[in-house]
């Protein structure tokens, strides 16, 4: 069963990537949040940083191409196939409305028409293998046979579905139902958070050969050596690859965006801890690295790690009663 790391922009970054798998075993791939090629090939910072080969050296990791044009997806393939990189992914997830306004992402699935021409246009001549991401519709689940359909008419190496529709966001439950219908090995995405919900999954689904692990990777890293049968994360650990992190991005990064970086990562560690509040306020409040610093060393010396932990949607959208 393979598992794969999710792409979360703004989060599972190149450095994030390489820390995590310093650190912890169990992740057979980490795909990198979309990259958005424009006419000129001109890349952001962000995203330049991101997919420079020093930045990956090493790294099990797929580049994944957010784009409406098979011109500017095969410009990019070239160019990344250039840099070293075995494989490509298409995103045809991404909710954001800024996203589907321009037609990208999950935009595409409401114009068959418009992704047909994209497919036919990058699976022609492919210069790598090319997985795809994908949502099941864009306003309802009953568009999931129609696209499914059209989908099995390309050569992709890998289906991944994270089977909610655009209009969902990430609200609900998945509707796992949607990978009854897929007749061969796919990829599963979407709200596994514990072996639990794995277990569950791939007995009920067993043409699922992988799943791809976002929130729940990363609220806790030792998740995907725990999906294989391995140990459960210990203080110890999450106190060293937190550190580790710490250290990587304030050598790049100025204090006051590893500061907000940090603080939007706690909010998915602190699922991994039994009681937080008052630690939780004062990693909220926290504006300096000296500030940082004091929260953190009371959580991990005040707070106690859960038995089995597991990502919650709450803490991380400040929705728990205890704050
Ligand atoms: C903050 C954030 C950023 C994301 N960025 C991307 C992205 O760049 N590309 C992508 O395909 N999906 C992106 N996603 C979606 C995740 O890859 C994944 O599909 C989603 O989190 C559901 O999986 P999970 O329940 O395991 O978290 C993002 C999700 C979040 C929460």
């Amino acid at each position: 069963m393979n598992i794969y790391f999710a792409p979360m922009e703004g989060v599972t970054d190149a450095i994030f990537r390489r820390v995590h798998r310093r650190h912890f075993d169990g992740v057979d791939k980490y795909f990198m949040p979309f990259i958005s090629p424009t006419k000129s090939m001109t890349f952001t910072r962000r995203e330049q940083f991101d997919m420079s080969p020093e930045q990956n050296a090493g790294m099990p990791v797929v580049p994944q191409i957010l784009c409406n044009s098979a011109a500017s997806f095969n410009a990019l393939a070239v160019l990344l196939r250039d840099m070293g990189y075995k494989e490509l992914n298409l995103n045809l997830g991404c909710p954001s409305g800024t996203v589907t306004a321009k037609g990208k992402g999950s935009g595409l699935l409401r114009a068959p028409d418009k992704l047909r021409e994209l497919l036919d246009g990058i699976f022609t001549q492919p210069v790598l293998p090319i997985s795809i991401k994908t949502r099941i519709g864009y306003e309802s689940v009953e568009e999931w046979p129609r696209l499914l359909a059209l989908l099995r008419d390309y050569p992709m190496s890998e289906l991944i579905i994270h089977p909610r529709t655009r209009q969902e966001f990430y609200n609900g439950m998945p509707h796992r139902e949607a990978c009854e219908l897929i007749a061969f090995p796919f990829l599963y995405n979407g709200d596994i958070f514990s072996l639990s919900d794995y277990q569950a999954l791939t007995e009920k689904y067993p043409r699922v050969s992988g799943v791809m692990l976002g929130r729940g990777l990363v609220a806790n890293p030792a998740l995907g050596r725990k999906l294989r049968g391995g140990a459960e994360l210990t203080m110890e650990e999450l106190r060293s690859f937190h550190d580790d992190l710490y250290t990587e991005y304030l050598h790049y990064w100025p204090e006051s965006a590893v500061v907000g970086r940090m603080h939007l990562i706690m909010k998915y560690f602190c699922s991994c801890f039994e009681e937080t509040g008052s630690v939780r306020r004062m990693l909220r409040k926290a504006r300096s690295v000296a500030e940082y610093d004091e929260a953190v060393y009371r959580l991990f010396h005040e707070c106690g790690l859960k038995k089995e932990p597991v990502f919650d949607v709450d803490i991380l959208l400040g929705r728990d009663q205890r704050t």
